[in-house]
């Protein structure tokens, strides 16, 4: 039987999903799109990098992606975006969870959702806009870039119904594969995880949040 996605309107009339396993939704109840760019675009200085590179943890449906891509589009800034997934929804669930972008990112994002096939391997779609590349695999077992993101979007469900992303082994990796001067955000204030973020050579801050108290912004220098 089919798994069955429970769809949610977050506070700024933005859609979400439930996931049927891990029973949390994909982005904040506060506002999805909010979240997207006030804590994954903005907190990490996306919006200002002019050629960023960003390393997601959970692709999931797209939000943060079609956030950052659209500010890009914006401003003529090309992007990069590599992220990992390791249980990819199906087309279909993709299809259900349209936002109202701007027509360049809308374009983008349909040749996204046509070339959506995870189990025939890596996504990889290459524009004038950028690159974006999907890899359905578990972080803990990726192999990832060394010194490349500008930017980590750490976005896994929450560590107390997830907690594999959120291991030391995972921060450690991420740190290496953070540019100098590479931000990281993440919506979870969890001692544990920024603990491990300060072990793996981050600095590490707590920011206000939108909707929720706070989020967590660590920076590699
Ligand atoms: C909160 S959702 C991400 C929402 C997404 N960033 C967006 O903008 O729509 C968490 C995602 O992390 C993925 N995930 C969970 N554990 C993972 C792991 N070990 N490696 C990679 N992805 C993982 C889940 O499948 C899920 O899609």
């Amino acid at each position: 039987m089919k798994p069955e996605y429970q769809r949610l309107l977050t506070a700024d009339g933005s859609p979400t999903l439930v996931h049927p396993r891990f029973q949390e939704a994909y982005s904040s109840r506060y506002g999805a799109w909010t979240q997207a760019n006030a804590l994954y675009l903005r907190q990490t200085r996306t919006h200002l990098h002019p050629a960023p590179r960003v390393l997601e943890v959970g692709f999931g449906l797209g939000v943060n992606f079609r956030a950052t891509l659209e500010d890009c589009l914006g401003r003529g800034a090309r992007l990069s975006y590599l992220a990992y997934e390791a249980f990819p929804v199906e087309a279909e669930v993709l299809e259900g969870l349209e936002l109202p972008l701007d027509e360049g990112a809308q374009a983008v994002w349909a040749q996204v959702r046509a070339a959506w096939r995870p189990w025939e391997g890596p996504l990889v779609l290459l524009g004038e806009w950028g690159r974006l590349e999907v890899r359905f695999e578990d972080v803990r077992q990726a192999r990832l870039p060394l010194g490349w993101a500008s930017a980590i979007y750490l976005d896994p469900f929450s560590p107390r119904v997830n907690p594999e992303p959120w291991q030391p082994e995972v921060l450690r990796a991420l740190f290496e594969a953070a540019a100098p001067g590479a931000y990281l955000a993440t919506y979870s204030v969890a001692g544990q995880l920024r603990r491990g973020l300060l072990a793996a050579g981050f600095r590490v801050e707590k920011v206000p949040g939108v909707g929720k108290k706070a989020w967590t912004v660590a920076r590699r220098d």
